[in-house]
């Protein structure tokens, strides 16, 4: 397959018809020694996989990629990158849809528009022996055409929402692009800029939400977003911190 992408170094493309996971294929590179800006691009998968071992239905026509990272940082500070691709994701969007569009980033790693999920980032990580991040892979599934109409959560795509721009190899350029100057900001100033831009587009900032935690859902109000990336909910009068977790919003509130 040709496919005429321009992606900045030091990203260098593997851009494949079918794999069964862009996130997969990246860790088997990424195990094999690829380097550090491997992107893997595929026009479908056959086992795309969401957060929470959900399946992320990837038909042709939407985004799936995975970017090979090599940040040699700790594990927590990788945490960090993940709100900066929303961040970058978040903007991508921003450039296409019309601009009265509301764009908004759900914790953890989701971009909604008008409150319905168009784009969610899988993350996965790998240690080195001396406790140093090894490889990471920041996996991005963007509803470019097509999205899931009967999911737990309201979902959109970029054509429905009147996006100016369609084309997956504009979309992927973009993306990379912006996702530089991103790995920029977050190595200095750091993840305090990071944090903030992320705040500013946060869905349901001060509002009611609930976040189930496996059998338990813990309900508060979402107060910020802390230095860690984890979510600080305030219920019955305290704060909590919540590191993970799937979030749901009273759709009357937000
Ligand atoms: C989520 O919102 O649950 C995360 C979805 C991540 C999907 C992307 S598509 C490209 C990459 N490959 C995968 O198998 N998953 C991620």
């Amino acid at each position: 397959m040709t496919v005429p992408v321009k992606l900045p170094p030091p990203f260098t493309l593997v851009s494949l018809d079918s794999v069964d996971s862009t996130n997969e294929e990246a860790r088997r590179l990424a195990e094999g020694g690829a380097a550090d800006g491997t992107v893997v691009w595929a026009l479908e998968q056959t086992a795309g996989r969401g957060r929470r071992g959900r399946t992320w239905h990837s038909p042709k026509g939407n985004l799936y990629f995975s970017l090979l990272l090599r940040p040699g940082c700790e594990p927590s500070k990788a945490v960090e990158i993940g709100f900066m691709a929303a961040n970058i994701l978040a903007d991508t969007v921003m450039a296409s849809v019309p601009a009265a569009a509301r764009v908004t980033c759900k914790w953890p790693n989701d971009v909604l528009v008008e409150g319905r999920k168009i784009a969610g980032l899988l993350l996965e990580s790998e240690s080195s022996d001396d406790g140093l991040v090894d490889w990471l892979v920041v996996g991005t599934g963007l509803n470019v055409i097509s999205h899931p109409k009967d999911c737990r959560f309201p979902a959109t795509s970029l054509k429905e929402e009147g996006a100016n721009e369609l084309a997956l190899e504009r979309i992927l350029e973009t993306y990379c692009q912006r996702f530089l100057a991103g790995l920029v900001t977050w190595r200095r100033p750091g993840f305090a800029a990071v944090r903030r831009a992320w705040l500013r587009r946060a869905h349901g900032l001060g509002k009611p939400l609930s976040v189930r935690l496996g059998e338990q859902t813990v309900t508060g109000i979402f107060k910020d977003m802390d230095g860690d990336g984890a979510l600080v909910l305030v219920v019955d009068g305290r704060e909590r911190r919540i590191t993970a977790g799937e979030v749901f919003f009273d759709p009357f509130a937000v």
